[in-house]
């Protein structure tokens, strides 16, 4: 691989590109384009680096312009060093690594550009800069950031998940939360972090984040990551938390116990499996399987002629993922609800009552409506809902799926298991159920957060309480309880924080 002939390596010709030799040295990163910065370092220091670099396959450029990635500059003086590349009318310079000769060194020492780390940047500081640095614009609070499906720090966002899952399933909620945290920032990023210096400015990221990240940057892994990943309990209780009904209390116990796999947990006569349980297991591979958007639809169809069987201003609203415009769901969450006040309570055990006559129902556990307006706010934070809901799993015929079943390979049944939650609040509650029941789950928890935190308000899937004015906030609309909280709107699909 050669310098691409489009790119003019001579342009305004410098006097360090007369003196060099022309390049024909084989690039091998193409994504990095140095350039060195004379002023300090001299002329034949310059053409010597340039050389040198050349030599270990990278590209320097000749002349500053929007395409260099990396400026290295050596003894200059931060203030006129940046008053010196802005006088260069670059649109690109505040994506460009502005860095110390340190960088360069590093990385022809290891014949490879190294990651960029704090004490490689000459940063612009704030009293010699002629305009103020730009303040941090992202938002601690996901609810104040958009974040759509598209995950370009997919990277470092599934190391984080994979340490806030094992701090989870071992019950140490700080550093699970952290982990979260950080990774729902990196989600809303508009592009890949590609050095650590970019990450600077974001929230949500402690030292220990910024570890894994150093991590994935200079070795494309991390080894915390690598070495959880690998780890028996970890292993044992994410596979036994994967069945529909086991949380990670059972599947603490069963490790505990010393089973291990799926064969250990159904041939252990002390162990008593619940309905659930017994439903998750015999279900298994369909719903550990991903529900597809079409097959999403064809729920939506079954449940909305169940549901306007019973009475015709039913109000069915697909929620969770699925609303986010998310492509693949491991459920399929519902609202049903009337404008008769109190009909909703029949909605639910109507709908069961339709889905058995079908034959489709193969498992359903109904809650019954605990909500009480007068025991409300709730002080307790991410407290379940008092709403009534069901959780199903329902037999799926491929002839009712849009493209057929997203079925595993060779599976010739015709149809699948998937599994459906459902839940009724009154009309009047529809507004904060749904916004609630969109998630996502972070999404929710900031949502709260912020309330408490920055409002003196206390919201969940019921209602808004506002502390100070000691009342309830009404709303028929999600938009309602954004204006309420005084928060720019954010549509579902920008909700996957
Ligand atoms: P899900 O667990 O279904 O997540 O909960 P999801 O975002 O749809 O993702 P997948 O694709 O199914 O995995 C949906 C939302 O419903 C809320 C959750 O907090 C989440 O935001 N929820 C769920 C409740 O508010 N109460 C419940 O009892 C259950
Ligand atoms: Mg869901």
């Amino acid at each position: 691989m050669f310098h691409s002939p489009i790119l003019p390596r001579v342009r305004k010709r410098s006097r360090a590109a007369e003196v060099c030799v022309p390049g024909r040295e084989e690039v091998k990163f193409e994504d990095v384009r140095l350039y060195l910065v004379e002023r300090k370092m001299g002329l034949s220091r310059r053409s010597f680096l340039t050389q040198l670099a050349r030599s270990k396959g990278f590209i320097v450029e000749d002349v500053l312009s929007d395409v260099v990635t990396h400026v290295v500059s050596e003894n200059s003086h931060t203030s006129s060093l940046w008053a010196w590349l802005k006088d260069h009318g670059l649109k690109n310079l505040p994506n460009m690594h502005v860095l110390d000769i340190s960088w360069f060194t590093d990385s022809m020492r290891e014949g490879r550009p190294v990651a960029v780390e704090t004490r490689h940047l000459i940063q612009e500081t704030s009293t010699e800069a002629s305009t103020p640095p730009p303040k941090a614009t992202v938002s601690q609070y996901s609810c104040q950031r958009r974040t759509t499906i598209e995950n370009n720090n997919k990277t470092f966002t599934d190391a984080f998940e994979v340490l806030a899952e094992s701090y989870e399933l071992n019950e140490i909620e700080g550093p699970c939360l952290a982990f979260r945290r950080a990774a729902s920032v990196l989600k809303s990023l508009p592009s890949a972090v590609q050095s650590l210096g970019a990450t600077q400015d974001l929230p949500c990221l402690g030292e220990h984040s910024k570890a894994v990240m150093k991590e994935i940057l200079q070795y494309g892994h991390s080894f915390e990551v690598e070495k959880t990943l690998s780890d028996e309990r970890y292993q044992t209780l994410k596979l036994f938390t994967s069945v529909f009904g086991v949380g990670p209390k059972t599947a603490d116990k069963w490790y505990r116990r010393g089973l291990r796999s799926f064969s250990d947990v159904l041939t252990d006569s002390s162990i008593q499996l619940n309905r659930m349980q017994q439903s998750g297991f015999l279900h298994y591979g369909d719903i550990s399987r991903a529900v597809s958007k079409a097959e999403a639809r064809a729920l939506r169809s079954i449940i909305d002629e169940a549901v306007h069987e019973i009475t015709p201003d039913a109000v069915l609203a697909l929620t969770g993922g699925f609303r986010r415009g998310k492509e693949f769901g491991h459920d399929v969450d519902f609202i049903v609800t009337t404008p008769q006040g109190g009909k909703e309570e029949t909605l639910i055990p109507g709908i069961i009552n339709r889905l058995t006559k079908q034959g489709i129902l193969l498992f359903s556990d109904y809650q019954a409506s605990t909500f009480d307006m007068t025991k409300l706010p709730c002080h307790r934070f991410e407290a379940m809902d008092h709403f009534a809901k069901c959780f199903l799993i329902l037999r799926l015929e491929g002839s009712q799926v849009e493209g057929g079943l997203h079925a595993a390979e060779g599976d010739s049944r015709g149809w699948r298991a998937v599994r459906v939650d459902l839940v009724s609040p009154p009309m009047d509650r529809y507004a904060f159920a749904l916004l609630g029941w969109t998630g996502s789950r972070q999404f929710e928890r900031d949502l709260r957060r912020f309330a408490r935190m920055e409002r003196n308000m206390l919201l969940d899937n019921h209602a808004l309480y506002d502390k100070s004015k000691k009342e309830f906030l009404a709303a028929t609309t999600e938009k309602d309880i954004f204006a309420h909280l005084g928060l720019e709107y954010i549509e579902p699909w920008q909700r996957n924080a």
